[in-house]
C-alpha cells in the first residue's frame, strides 16, 4: 500500500451468502471489530440484502456494496437490477465482472464496460474485477490477458470518472481456492495494471487508483499482501464472513 498517494479498501464479497437477517447479525458482529480502522471498510452483499445492510451500518464507518447492476436505466431485463434502484437504497460500490460472473453467466468485457459506465454515470463506485485463468499463466499470457481486461473494461471511461474507480486484481486459480497468489505474484500483476492505466490515462491518474488483491486473501497472509506497494487492500471472499478473519484483514490494512 501507498497510503500516501490512494486509499486502503478492504471489501467484503459475500457472493450467494447470508439473509437479511443473517447479514444484519454479521455486521452486528464486525462493525464493533473494524471500528477504528485506517483504511475504508465495505460490505458487498446480495440484493436483497442492501436494505438491512445498508440500515445496519448507518452512522458507521462500514460502507455497503452491490455484487453486479445492469447496465440500462429500467426496462425489460427481467431479474436484472439497474444503478438508480441501488443509488436510491443508499448503496455506494459495486462489484463488477466478477470472474464467477464471467464464468457461469457469461459476462463478457463489453458487459463489464457498459456496466462501469453506467454505474459511473449513477455516481456508484465500480469495484472492476480483473484476472488471468490458470492456464493463462501457465502458457505465461497474464499480461497480455490483464492488458486487454483493463483496455476493454475501461474504454471510454474518462481520467475524471477513474478517480472513483476500484480495480480488484483476482487470479481466477486463487478464488476460493486456497491458492493465494504469493504476495511478490499479486505484487507483479497489480504494478503492471498501474502501468497499464498509465498508459491509458498518465502515471498521476494511475497512482491514485485502488488496485486490491482477491483471492483466498485471509488473517493469516493478509499482512505480507497489503506490505507491497501496489496492493492497495484486498476483495475478501470466504474470509469475509467470519467477523474475526475479516477483521483481521482490516486490522493489517490499517497499518
Ligand atoms: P475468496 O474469494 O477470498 O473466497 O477466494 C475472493 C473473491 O472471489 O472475491
Amino acid at each position: 500500500m501507498d497510503k500516501a498517494k490512494r486509499k486502503a479498501i478492504i471489501a467484503g464479497n459475500w457472493k450467494m451468502n447470508k439473509t437479511p437477517s443473517e447479514a444484519k447479525a454479521l455486521l452486528g458482529e464486525i462493525i464493533p471489530l473494524v471500528a477504528d480502522a485506517d483504511c475504508e471498510v465495505i460490505a458487498c452483499v446480495p440484493y436483497v440484502d442492501l436494505a438491512a445492510a445498508i440500515d445496519a451500518t448507518a452512522g458507521t464507518n462500514v460502507k455497503i456494496g452491490a455484487e453486479n447492476c445492469h447496465w440500462a436505466e429500467s426496462g425489460a431485463f427481467t431479474g436484472e437490477i439497474s444503478t438508480g434502484m441501488l443509488k436510491e437504497v443508499g448503496v455506494e460500490y459495486v462489484v463488477l465482472g466478477h470472474s464467477e460472473r464471467r464464468q457461469y453467466f457469461g459476462e463478457t468485457d463489453e458487459t463489464v464496460n457498459k456496466r462501469t459506465k453506467a454505474a459511473l454515470a449513477a455516481g456508484l463506485k465500480p469495484i472492476v474485477c480483473v484476472g488471468e485463468l490458470l492456464w493463462e499463466r501457465e502458457c505465461n499470457i497474464t499480461e497480455e490477458v490483464i492488458a486487454r481486461q483493463i483496455k476493454l473494461d475501461l474504454w471510454d471511461v474518462s481520467k475524471e470518472e477513474l478517480k472513483n474507480v476500484v480495480i480488484a486484481y483476482e487470479p481466477v486459480w486463487a478464488i476460493g481456492t486456497g491458492k493465494t497468489a504469493t504476495a511478490d505474484q499479486a505484487e507483479e500483476v497489480c504494478a503492471f495494471i498501474r502501468a497499464q492505466l498509465a498508459k491509458l490515462y498518465d502515471q498521476d491518474a494511475a497512482d491514485a487508483v485502488t488496485i486490491q488483491y482477491g483471492g483466498s486473501m485471509n488473517d493469516q497472509n493478509a499482512d505480507e499482501l497489503v506490505s507491497k506497494t501496489n496492493v492497495d487492500g484486498g476483495l475478501i471472499g470466504g474470509a469475509s464472513l467470519v467477523a474475526e478473519k475479516f477483521a483481521a484483514i482490516v486490522k493489517a490494512a490499517s497499518k
